[in-house]
């Protein structure tokens, strides 16, 4: 009896499928308690070089005082060719050698559940990487050469949006045709594909021709965290600071890529080169916001971009389901107080959403339909929960088409549906 693994390694939260006897079930990855079919796709280093995943990262980050080294969002990294790899407490880890830590640890629950060493995976990989192709083609060779090192021998790739389409094919009764429109939005990109699905046809081998058309970008989750703290918390942090350099009296304006950088919070530890502290160091010498730039000595020193932002995306989901909320973040005597609107979330958001918007028509024109003869429109990933992204579906499609699909796990049980397109 073959089995095989799919696995959905994602930018915020990775999950697994099992595919054995024709059947697809999903397995919890990170313990059995609430949220354990999902782990977050995070690694935490100690100063012995222990290394945690997913809930257990995040715990012992916290116990440790933030002292380790965390890393989020690595998925992002895939297709970044300067980044090659990083020093952790003297060790040197490639890219492929972080991910292949969080997949060897999904193996292992997997097997574990199974009962036998299991060496076939189907993986799911985004439409698009990156717009540029060598870099989307390594993006994809550095999965590939991580699952490698996790102990998988056979392994295939899907796009992650064809394979909620196939999750959401298993909804329909024999024979019964759609014709879907399937957008999943996730923490690092946004992926779209039209594809004919048909109940029934499960095992049907070659879906190629099915697929009407794929894309995607890179806009999903983090970028509107990204933009929250840009617009609303990065001011605690020096964005309006000006200072005077040597001997010179007019004001400049702290650099741009500095604040920049402060939002991408995966991106903070870059800030400790040492050209950029001593720029800070100037910087604080004449600025008109001392504490300001304290501040943002102390978030790039003490590694706590994990929590501010953590308390970032809280204030972003509950905008998902009420009309205003708090950024709320009291920690190393910073006190982070900011109230924030959902229509305000929309208008900060205004370029991202346009970015999406017009991918999606995109994607629509490329698969040669109109609006009318697409059937159903299907969503899925966390970030699909943002009301505005559904109203943005509703004015093409019509609310009546709108479909939501569970939004964390229909990629990875459509990976464990791939499965018979493969072996
Ligand atoms: N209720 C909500 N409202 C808005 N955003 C949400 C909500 N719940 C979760 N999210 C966001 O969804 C994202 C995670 O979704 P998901 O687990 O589908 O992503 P992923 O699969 O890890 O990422 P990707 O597919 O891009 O690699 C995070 O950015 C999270 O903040
Ligand atoms: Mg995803």
């Amino acid at each position: 009896m073959q089995i095989v693994f799919g696995i959905d390694f994602g930018t915020t939260n990775s999950a697994l499928s099992v595919y054995r006897n024709g059947k697809v079930e999903v397995i919890p990855v990170d313990g059995a308690s609430s949220g354990g079919e999902l782990m977050r796709s995070v690694l935490y280093f100690n100063e012995e070089n222990e290394i945690y995943t997913g809930k257990e990262a995040i715990h012992q980050y916290v116990t440790d005082g933030a002292a380790g080294r965390f890393m989020q969002s690595i998925k992002t990294f895939l297709p970044n060719i300067s980044f090659v790899s990083t020093e952790v407490f003297g060790k040197r880890f490639t890219i492929d050698d972080l991910v292949a830590i969080i997949l060897r640890k999904i193996k292992a629950s997997g097997e574990a559940h199974v009962g036998c060493t299991v060496e076939c995976v189907v993986l799911g990989r985004p439409v698009v990487f990156s717009m540029d192709a060598a870099k989307d083609a390594v993006a994809q060779q550095r999965l590939e050469k991580a699952a490698r090192k996790a102990g998988f021998k056979n392994i295939w790739f899907q796009y992650e949006p064809v394979a909620a389409a196939l999750a959401f094919e298993e909804t329909l009764h024999a024979g019964q045709e759609r014709t879907v429109f399937i957008g999943d939005f996730g923490g690092g990109t946004s992926d779209f594909s039209v594809i004919r699905v048909k109940g029934g046809a499960f095992a049907r081998s070659d879906r190629r021709s099915d697929v009407l058309s794929l894309g995607g970008v890179y806009v999903a989750g983090d970028k509107f965290d990204s933009q929250i703290m840009w617009d609303k918390v990065a001011h605690h942090f020096g964005r309006y600071a000006r200072y005077k350099s040597m001997g010179i009296d007019d004001w400049h304006c702290i650099p741009k890529s500095i604040i920049y950088t402060l939002c991408q919070w995966h991106r903070i530890p870059l800030l400790r080169a040492r050209k950029t502290r001593e720029l800070i160091r100037v910087i604080k010498g004449t600025t008109d916001d001392h504490r300001a730039i304290e501040q943002l000595e102390n978030i790039i020193n003490d590694n706590f971009g994990f929590f501010l932002f953590q308390a970032i995306e809280k204030a972003k989901c509950e905008l998902s389901d009420q009309e205003r909320t708090l950024i709320h973040f009291a920690e190393r005597e910073l006190l982070i107080s900011e109230e924030i609107g959902k229509v305000e979330f929309e208008s900060l958001n205004a370029d991202n959403f346009q970015q999406i918007a017009t991918c999606i028509d995109e994607v629509i024109a490329r698969s040669g339909l109109m609006p009318s003869q697409i059937d159903t429109v299907s969503l899925t990933g966390g970030t699909s929960r943002i009301p505005y992204i559904q109203t943005m579906f509703a004015a093409r499609f019509g609310w009546e088409k709108l479909e939501n699909r569970d939004a964390f796990t229909s990629v990875v049980y459509g990976l464990g549906s791939s499965v018979p397109l493969f072996v």
